[in-house]
């Protein structure tokens, strides 16, 4: 009999649904919040609701998709933790009502471990021991991976989180949420070596993000008194600089952790390894230091139900199953 998981991922503002069958992905749908734009960030009572409405549907696609009938499922997977309580919740009671329903049993997953795991959906996977650098809209971490279930943070942000730096820095340029993509897109047309910011001295392997914030809005400040279309007229240039200087932080971090844990096989995960930016310099950083390199997918590095379902294969495989006690948590460690 195949082993057929329905995984379902509501941490933040993304609804998704995957099927996987036998550690393979069968399907992948994300429903994206549009609502949260117009406010600048995500209201998590908006997320909430959206999630409600959005849940059957995606869930039905995802089934369809896959042509994996309900009756033929064997567990249901949903994100615990960490993430927005209440869109967490609205996950958390759908698995639970549906383990319920089919008599299958449930399965909980750590959004932030599935990131790592991205890199398992399609080939080539890391070998173990490999440490990964995960980036996203909350955590900034550097993970040393021993197996599939058991993983260290060695590193970890102080302040703000990669994908928060991208977007906090986003938002003083004049640019809607989510700003990192957009810091992207414009940053591939201009110069990093044109304006320089300042890069943090913070020793270990932890990362701070929050004084670049300050330094770019008191750069912005200067320029725009001088001349109100500085940011208009130099939008590509200082886009470019500030990734520039975002991946200089990431990546001399993580040459460190490789250098002081003579690992070289090594991965990138969460929404800001989709950043084209990080992706070459993580290539750059491997040929210089003779690293293995893995990214996911580009669809598997922002937040997804595939990374999540390959997650609980791993829990299927172990036997590590929830109660239908289990409830979500904001914040948790792994
Ligand atoms: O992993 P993710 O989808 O959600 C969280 O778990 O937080 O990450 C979202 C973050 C946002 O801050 C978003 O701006 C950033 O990932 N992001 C990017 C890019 N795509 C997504 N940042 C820089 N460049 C990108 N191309
Ligand atoms: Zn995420």
């Amino acid at each position: 009999m195949p082993v057929n998981i329905l995984a379902i991922e509501s941490s933040c503002d993304e609804t998704s649904a995957a099927v996987l069958t036998d550690g393979r992905i069968r399907s992948n749908f994300i429903a994206n919040q549009t609502v949260h734009e117009q406010y600048g960030g995500v209201v998590p009572e908006l997320a909430s609701r959206a999630h409600q409405e959005n849940i059957v549907p995606v869930v039905d696609m995802a089934l369809k998709k896959a042509g994996v009938e309900r009756s033929a499922l064997s567990a249901i997977a949903f994100t615990q933790s960490p993430g927005l309580i209440g869109s967490l919740l609205v996950g958390n009671c759908f698995a639970k009502a549906m383990a319920l329903a089919l008599n299958i049993p449930l399965i909980a997953v750590h959004h932030m471990q599935a990131h790592v795991l991205a890199n398992f959906i399609e080939d080539p996977k890391p070998l173990f021991p490999f440490l990964c650098l995960t980036v996203s809209g909350g955590h900034t971490q550097i993970v040393l991976c021993e197996s599939p279930l058991s993983m260290k943070v060695i590193g970890e942000t102080l302040d703000d989180a990669a994908g928060e730096a991208f977007d906090k820095s986003a938002k003083l340029l004049g640019l809607p949420y989510p700003g990192g993509p957009l810091i992207d897109k414009y940053a591939q047309e201009g110069n990093p070596a044109r304006f320089k910011f300042p890069e943090p001295q913070i020793p270990g392997l932890n990362f701070s993000f929050s004084g670049l914030k300050t330094a770019i809005l008191y750069f912005l400040q200067e320029h725009r008194q001088q001349d109100p279309a500085f940011v208009q007229q130099h939008l590509a240039d200082i886009c470019a600089s500030v990734q520039e200087r975002i991946v200089s932080i990431l990546m001399r971090k993580l040459e460190k952790a490789a250098r002081e844990t003579g690992i070289r096989q090594v991965a990138i995960a969460g929404g800001v390894s989709a950043n084209s930016g990080l992706r070459k310099a993580l290539q750059q950083y491997g040929e210089k230091n003779g690293w293995q390199c893995y990214i996911p997918k580009f669809e598997y590095c922002t937040d997804n139900a595939a990374m999540i379902a390959i997650t609980a294969w791993y829990k299927y495989q172990a036997g590590e199953f929830a109660g239908l006690d289990a409830v979500p948590s904001a914040r948790a460690v792994f």
